[in-house]
């Protein structure tokens, strides 16, 4: 039997339209409107439409935005003296730094400049540290997304083996630390694999849930699935100008009992997660805790 499609671009406008309501009760409430500053370094085009991808998700919630392009040529400097700047600014709650940043700018000396209080990614070692306790002040927009669609699918999580392949700052580290934690969608017993593992096939075929999170185009293949396994796809590759993921989508269908589809799955999830935060931020910055 096919696997159910878990449709993250359906849950995340439902997502979206709870948010845009808690937005415009917010602003009723504090006459402030949540604000999101985003930076965009270079010329990539996939960053850049990530960027605007974001930028109107936000108007569409009521959340202003503002975009910071700047040059492929910017020194560490330049960028860090303009994050100085929006850290100060109180109209400013959410900061994000669209990644790749360009080779001569150090990605974790910018990451870290950025105030715990106003990083919306959950990038800062301040953030981490307070999920990995269980404490979070803001959780990362692609692994949180991945939590509500196990939650929003019925994926019993609590007790299941979940293999999250990766170990990306981003998603797998985080993701290995969410599902392990207790809370809702949570409580599983998790492995990790990535580049290095050895035996990764057998270890993947006794998995519940698998989230792939390598960056390899169709790297997840039916015979690594255990039937009625749940399959979260967080990959986005770009081959012969098409969207895949790094899970070989219909023979995996076949094969898993649910399965998220490569666009239309994470991807709108991450955005509805990055509006959350930006909301949080704001509630902070007006000393409403959550
Ligand atoms: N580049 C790829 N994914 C992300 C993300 O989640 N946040 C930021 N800032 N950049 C990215």
């Amino acid at each position: 039997m096919a696997a159910a499609i878990i449709d993250g671009k359906a849950v995340a406008a439902d997502l979206r339209t709870t948010l845009a309501e808690n937005v415009s009760k917010f602003v009723e409430r504090t006459n402030v409107q949540p604000h999101l500053a985003a930076l965009l370094v270079g010329e990539d085009p996939a960053s850049a439409v990530y960027v605007r991808n974001k930028q109107r998700a936000c108007d569409k919630a009521g959340i202003r935005s503002t975009l910071h392009r700047l040059p492929a040529e910017i020194t560490e400097e330049g960028l860090l003296a303009l994050i100085k700047q929006l850290n100060k600014d109180p109209t400013v709650h959410g900061i994000l730094v669209q990644l790749p940043l360009p080779g001569h700018i150090k990605e974790q000396v910018v990451l870290d400049a950025v105030t715990p209080l106003k990083d919306v990614d959950c990038f800062h070692p301040e953030n981490v540290g307070l999920m990995v306790q269980g404490r979070p002040r803001f959780l990362p927009c692609t692994p949180h997304g991945v939590q509500q669609l196990l939650l929003t699918s019925g994926t019993q999580v609590a007790g299941a083996h979940a293999v999250v392949l990766g170990r990306s700052e981003i998603v797998g580290k985080p993701m290995a630390m969410m599902l392990v934690q207790r809370g809702e969608a949570a409580n599983a017993t998790v492995t990790v694999c990535h580049s290095r593992t050895a035996g990764l096939a057998e270890i993947t075929r006794q998995a519940d849930i698998i989230v792939a999170a390598i960056g390899k185009p169709r790297f997840v293949t039916a015979d690594m699935v255990k039937p009625g396994a749940v399959i979260i796809d967080v990959g986005i590759n770009r081959v012969d100008d098409k969207l895949v993921g790094d899970v070989d989508y219909e023979p995996v269908a076949e094969v898993a009992s649910a399965i998220t589809p490569v666009p239309g799955g994470v991807g709108p999830m991450t955005i509805a997660m990055l509006l959350q935060n930006t909301l949080t931020a704001a509630q902070l910055s007006v000393g409403m805790t959550s």
